[in-house]
């Protein structure tokens, strides 16, 4: 088992069918990562000690998120110059509207980087894209990543296209 370099935190296990999809990526990626669930309201003497301890553990980039008052990512970023990416959960009441403004409106100083509520496979490209700064294979992985990704749009407008003319 390689070093995890990325930690996913969650702050519940019912976030998991989010943040499956960061463990997705980082996996096709080749990215070694851990999960944790992690509460900055029900277990935050453990979401200090862990980040904490990230860096010499190996861990270069964190992403966070939770629902409702979803302060993890923040007090993540609170405790670590470590760059961190906050994912806002969809929720039952507000669609996860109330999870998107206490994850992004940190203040002047710590920031997050908040992607769109319950969007955790753009966390974790973005986690791909800051490690392959100095990475080369990475890098690599995202060109090919990149170019499937216009493959498969062309293929889409051709099939599209296709189906109208008949
Ligand atoms: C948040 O409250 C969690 O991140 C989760 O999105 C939400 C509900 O948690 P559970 O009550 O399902 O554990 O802290």
């Amino acid at each position: 088992m390689k070093r995890p370099v990325v930690g996913i935190l969650m702050g519940s296990d019912s976030d998991w069918p989010t943040f499956e999809q960061a463990a997705k990526v980082l996996q096709d990626f080749g990215v070694a990562h851990e999960v944790r669930v992690l509460s900055a309201h029900r277990s935050p003497a453990q979401v200090r000690r862990y980040v904490q301890q990230a860096p010499r553990r190996g861990i270069k980039v964190v992403i966070a998120g939770a629902g409702g008052a979803a302060h993890l990512a923040g007090v993540v970023a609170a405790h670590t110059t470590l760059p961190v990416i906050g994912v806002p959960i969809e929720t039952k009441s507000l669609k996860g509207l109330d999870s998107l403004l206490s994850t992004v409106q940190m203040p002047k100083g710590v920031p997050v980087a908040t992607v769109a509520i319950g969007n955790a496979a753009n966390a974790a490209l973005l986690a791909v894209q800051m490690l392959a700064i100095r990475d080369g294979t990475l890098q690599q992985r995202l060109v090919s990543y990149k170019r499937r990704l216009t493959a498969q749009t062309l293929k889409a407008d051709r099939s599209l296209r296709t189906t109208l003319l008949g």
